[in-house]
């Protein structure tokens, strides 16, 4: 399959790190030197399903296709108003399509998941045009007393539509589980059987544990992957990471040797939006005009689980 267009929406109220100080315990001081976040995007008054909807619209268009000729939608999210129905069928409500609706919840890693399913789908013949989306709202997660983990975060939505070419080059997907390190809690409807005595947990993060896996995965998903395909980290023209936090970013950049110009970010003013941002950056750059046919891209995402992944294609 090869990645023919991109979308994306983010909302339009922006958070500074100045005005995160006016009610918690921190600064811009400490959020930027830390995590190269300035400012992010939050959800105030829009609806996750309806941003989810526009970037799909957005790169159904980019990539000259109409909803009625997509094969499948692969939605990834974490979390939404509705536990049911599916937000792909929201989406495909929204945009008029009529092809099978996929949610998948891989976290951060979301993205670069639903690549590798519909890649598979691809190579069933079972579909010509596919839609990914990735819609997130990690600001509803957070308590926003704790500044350790509310300041890290923004929402967004990013798709790309899929059609039949042979540019994914390699997908490399990992999981290790460690669910104490991020994760969030919602209690259930109580029944006559299960008393509801627990509370809801925010999201909760231990931070330096969560630093390191990111690099140590990260890095080692695209190692394996140059590895596989007989390239070096210099064969790649753009790396397009996570955007969870710039000093990461630059340890996988440091990892991998190679230049600053290489690794286009958003991450100072967008935060972490969890599995949006590798697609939310992809089309950023894209509109730029960023990407030539034949450039190598790779990609890489990492999240609660925790679960990675990375993916090098030709543009
Ligand atoms: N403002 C001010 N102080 C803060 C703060 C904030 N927003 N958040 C935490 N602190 C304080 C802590 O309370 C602690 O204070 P103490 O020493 O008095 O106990 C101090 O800063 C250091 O906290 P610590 O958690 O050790 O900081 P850190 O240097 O590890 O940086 C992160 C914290 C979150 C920036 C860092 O661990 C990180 O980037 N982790 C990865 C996070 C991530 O990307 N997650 C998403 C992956 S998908």
């Amino acid at each position: 399959m090869k990645i023919t267009g991109t979308g994306s929406v983010l909302p339009k109220k922006i958070v500074t790190n100045d005005m995160l100080s006016e009610f918690l315990d921190t600064s811009d001081a400490w959020i930027y030197p830390r995590t190269g976040i300035r400012y992010r995007h939050v959800i105030s008054d829009e609806k996750l399903e309806d941003m989810a909807a526009e970037a799909s619209v957005k790169a159904l268009e980019n990539a000259g296709i109409k909803a009625e000729d997509l094969d499948m939608i692969i939605c990834s999210n974490v979390v939404n108003e509705y536990v049911t129905p599916s937000l792909s069928c929201i989406v495909q409500g929204a945009i008029g399509a009529t092809c099978p609706c996929l949610d998948i919840n891989c976290a951060c890693a979301g993205f670069i998941y639903a690549l590798d399913i519909a890649e598979s789908h691809f190579k069933a013949g079972k579909v010509k045009n596919v839609l990914v989306v990735c819609a997130e709202e990690p600001s509803r997660m957070t308590s926003w007393k704790d500044r350790s983990v509310c300041v890290l975060f923004g929402d967004g939505a990013g798709a790309a539509v899929l059609t039949e070419g042979d540019n994914i080059k390699g997908i490399k997907l990992s999981a290790a589980s460690a669910t104490d390190k991020l994760y969030e809690k919602r209690i259930l409807e109580p029944t006559p059987y299960v008393a509801k005595e627990e509370e809801n947990v925010p999201l909760q993060m231990k931070g330096q544990d969560v630093f390191k896996f990111a690099v140590k995965a990260s890095s080692g998903d695209i190692k394996y992957l140059l590895d596989k395909l007989g390239m070096d980290a210099g064969d790649v023209k753009w790396y397009l990471l996570h955007q969870a936090n710039m000093r990461i970013i630059n340890s996988i950049r440091d990892f991998l040797g190679q230049p600053e110009e290489k690794f286009p970010t958003n991450v100072e003013s967008h935060g972490n939006s969890s599995s949006a941002s590798c697609p939310i950056l992809l089309d950023e750059c894209n509109r730029k005009g960023l990407f030539k046919p034949g450039d190598i891209l790779a990609l890489s995402a990492f999240g609660a689980g925790f679960i990675s992944g990375a993916v090098i294609l030709e543009w």
